[in-house]
Protein backbone atom coordinates (compact mmCIF):
# COMPACT_ATOMS: atom_id res chain seq x y z
CA UNK A 1 0.00 0.00 0.00
CA UNK A 2 1.31 3.84 -1.15
CA UNK A 3 1.35 6.44 1.35
CA UNK A 4 -1.94 7.65 -0.46
CA UNK A 5 -3.78 4.78 -0.32
CA UNK A 6 -2.60 4.49 3.19
CA UNK A 7 -3.52 7.77 4.27
CA UNK A 8 -7.09 7.42 2.74
CA UNK A 9 -7.14 3.81 4.44
CA UNK A 10 -6.72 5.54 8.00
CA UNK A 11 -8.93 8.91 7.20
CA UNK A 12 -11.68 6.31 6.01
CA UNK A 13 -11.46 3.99 9.26
CA UNK A 14 -10.91 7.10 11.37
CA UNK A 15 -14.27 8.51 9.80
CA UNK A 16 -16.47 5.22 10.52
CA UNK A 17 -15.26 5.14 14.13
CA UNK A 18 -16.84 8.81 14.47
CA UNK A 19 -20.07 8.23 12.81
CA UNK A 20 -20.12 4.33 15.25
CA UNK A 21 -19.31 6.82 18.53
CA UNK A 22 -21.74 9.47 17.35
CA UNK A 23 -24.41 7.60 17.42
CA UNK A 24 -23.55 5.27 20.26
CA UNK A 25 -23.88 8.72 21.82
CA UNK A 26 -27.17 9.24 20.66
CA UNK A 27 -28.37 5.69 21.59
CA UNK A 28 -26.73 5.58 25.13
CA UNK A 29 -29.04 7.64 27.39
CA UNK A 30 -27.20 7.29 30.32
CA UNK A 31 -25.11 10.70 30.70
CA UNK A 32 -21.59 9.57 31.33
CA UNK A 33 -21.63 7.07 28.69
CA UNK A 34 -23.18 9.48 26.40
CA UNK A 35 -20.61 12.07 27.07
CA UNK A 36 -17.62 9.39 26.91
CA UNK A 37 -18.65 8.56 23.23
CA UNK A 38 -19.21 12.13 22.15
CA UNK A 39 -15.59 12.26 23.20
CA UNK A 40 -14.48 9.32 21.37
CA UNK A 41 -16.27 10.80 18.44
CA UNK A 42 -14.66 13.86 18.22
CA UNK A 43 -11.33 12.61 18.51
CA UNK A 44 -11.66 10.40 15.85
CA UNK A 45 -13.18 13.36 13.73
CA UNK A 46 -9.59 14.73 14.78
CA UNK A 47 -7.87 11.87 13.66
CA UNK A 48 -10.02 12.17 10.04
CA UNK A 49 -8.84 15.59 9.33
CA UNK A 50 -5.14 14.81 10.18
CA UNK A 51 -5.42 12.37 7.77
CA UNK A 52 -7.59 14.52 5.18
CA UNK A 53 -5.13 17.34 5.39
CA UNK A 54 -1.74 14.67 4.77
CA UNK A 55 -3.68 14.28 1.37
CA UNK A 56 -4.82 16.99 0.52
CA UNK A 57 -0.65 18.14 1.09
CA UNK A 58 0.05 15.38 -1.49
CA UNK A 59 -2.66 16.82 -3.49
CA UNK A 60 -5.41 14.75 -3.16
CA UNK A 61 -9.04 15.86 -3.98
CA UNK A 62 -10.97 14.76 -1.01
CA UNK A 63 -14.11 12.77 -1.87
CA UNK A 64 -17.44 13.09 1.09
CA UNK A 65 -17.12 9.35 2.91
CA UNK A 66 -20.49 7.38 3.18
CA UNK A 67 -19.99 5.41 6.20
CA UNK A 68 -19.00 1.34 5.32
CA UNK A 69 -21.46 -1.39 5.40
CA UNK A 70 -19.66 -2.58 8.43
CA UNK A 71 -20.31 0.82 10.21
CA UNK A 72 -24.07 0.68 8.62
CA UNK A 73 -24.26 -2.96 10.55
CA UNK A 74 -23.01 -1.88 13.54
CA UNK A 75 -25.10 1.25 13.98
CA UNK A 76 -28.32 -0.54 12.98
CA UNK A 77 -27.21 -3.40 15.62
CA UNK A 78 -26.44 -0.71 18.65
CA UNK A 79 -30.13 0.65 18.20
CA UNK A 80 -32.00 -2.50 18.34
CA UNK A 81 -29.53 -4.50 21.08
CA UNK A 82 -27.94 -1.32 22.15
CA UNK A 83 -24.17 -0.19 22.20
CA UNK A 84 -23.11 -3.41 24.73
CA UNK A 85 -23.89 -5.31 21.73
CA UNK A 86 -21.35 -3.87 19.45
CA UNK A 87 -18.39 -2.88 22.33
CA UNK A 88 -16.00 -5.89 21.58
CA UNK A 89 -16.25 -5.34 17.95
CA UNK A 90 -15.31 -1.61 18.39
CA UNK A 91 -12.61 -2.80 20.81
CA UNK A 92 -11.10 -5.03 18.07
CA UNK A 93 -11.62 -2.10 15.50
CA UNK A 94 -9.31 0.13 18.09
CA UNK A 95 -6.46 -2.68 18.68
CA UNK A 96 -6.32 -2.51 14.89
CA UNK A 97 -5.85 0.65 14.87
CA UNK A 98 -3.21 0.57 17.15
CA UNK A 99 -1.44 -2.23 15.41
CA UNK A 100 -1.36 -0.35 11.80
CA UNK A 101 -0.64 3.46 13.32
CA UNK A 102 2.61 1.13 14.86
CA UNK A 103 3.43 -0.33 11.97
CA UNK A 104 2.74 1.72 9.26
CA UNK A 105 3.81 5.50 10.76
CA UNK A 106 5.04 4.77 13.72
CA UNK A 107 3.39 7.20 15.13
CA UNK A 108 2.89 6.52 19.13
CA UNK A 109 0.87 9.12 20.19
CA UNK A 110 -2.27 8.46 17.96
CA UNK A 111 -1.04 4.74 18.58
CA UNK A 112 -1.16 5.30 21.98
CA UNK A 113 -4.63 7.06 21.66
CA UNK A 114 -6.61 4.07 19.63
CA UNK A 115 -4.97 1.93 22.86
CA UNK A 116 -6.81 4.15 25.24
CA UNK A 117 -9.96 3.60 23.23
CA UNK A 118 -9.92 0.17 23.38
CA UNK A 119 -8.94 0.18 26.93
CA UNK A 120 -11.83 2.29 27.69
CA UNK A 121 -14.56 0.21 25.62
CA UNK A 122 -13.09 -2.99 27.62
CA UNK A 123 -14.22 -0.73 30.93
CA UNK A 124 -17.45 0.12 29.52
CA UNK A 125 -18.54 -3.42 28.58
CA UNK A 126 -17.19 -4.70 31.38
CA UNK A 127 -19.30 -1.94 33.94
CA UNK A 128 -16.11 -1.00 35.79
CA UNK A 129 -16.24 2.55 33.95
CA UNK A 130 -19.98 4.21 35.82
CA UNK A 131 -18.85 2.35 39.06
CA UNK A 132 -15.28 3.43 39.71
CA UNK A 133 -14.68 7.12 37.58
CA UNK A 134 -17.71 9.02 37.22
CA UNK A 135 -16.51 12.12 36.61
CA UNK A 136 -13.09 11.27 34.87
CA UNK A 137 -12.78 13.35 31.68
CA UNK A 138 -12.23 10.85 28.94
CA UNK A 139 -11.38 13.06 26.20
CA UNK A 140 -7.93 13.79 28.38
CA UNK A 141 -7.54 10.90 27.10
CA UNK A 142 -5.94 11.83 24.06
CA UNK A 143 -1.89 11.31 23.80
CA UNK A 144 -1.81 9.25 27.08
CA UNK A 145 -0.02 6.14 27.33
CA UNK A 146 -2.41 3.44 28.96
CA UNK A 147 0.11 2.51 31.68
CA UNK A 148 -0.49 6.00 32.69
CA UNK A 149 -4.30 5.48 32.30
CA UNK A 150 -4.25 2.26 34.14
CA UNK A 151 -1.75 3.72 37.20
CA UNK A 152 -4.78 6.49 37.53
CA UNK A 153 -7.03 3.58 37.47
CA UNK A 154 -5.64 1.67 39.94
CA UNK A 155 -4.82 4.81 42.18
CA UNK A 156 -8.66 5.51 41.96
CA UNK A 157 -9.46 2.01 43.08
CA UNK A 158 -7.23 1.95 45.77
CA UNK A 159 -8.67 5.47 46.98
CA UNK A 160 -11.64 4.20 47.23
CA UNK A 161 -11.22 0.81 48.87
CA UNK A 162 -9.48 2.84 51.48
CA UNK A 163 -12.31 5.36 52.20
CA UNK A 164 -14.19 2.11 51.96
CA UNK A 165 -12.29 0.31 54.56
CA UNK A 166 -11.84 3.67 57.42
CA UNK A 167 -15.73 4.26 56.97
CA UNK A 168 -16.26 0.89 58.36
FE1 LIG B 1 -10.06 5.23 18.33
Amino acid sequence: MNEIEQCKAFRNDKMNNAVLYSALAEIKKTPLLSEVYQELAAIETGHAKVWSNKLQQLGVKLLPLRPALRTRVLVWLAKRLGPEAVLQSMVSMENSGTRCYVSSTGDKKMAATEHSHALLLNQISSGTLGSLIPIFPYYLLEGINSIVVSAFLVAIGLIIIGAAISFF
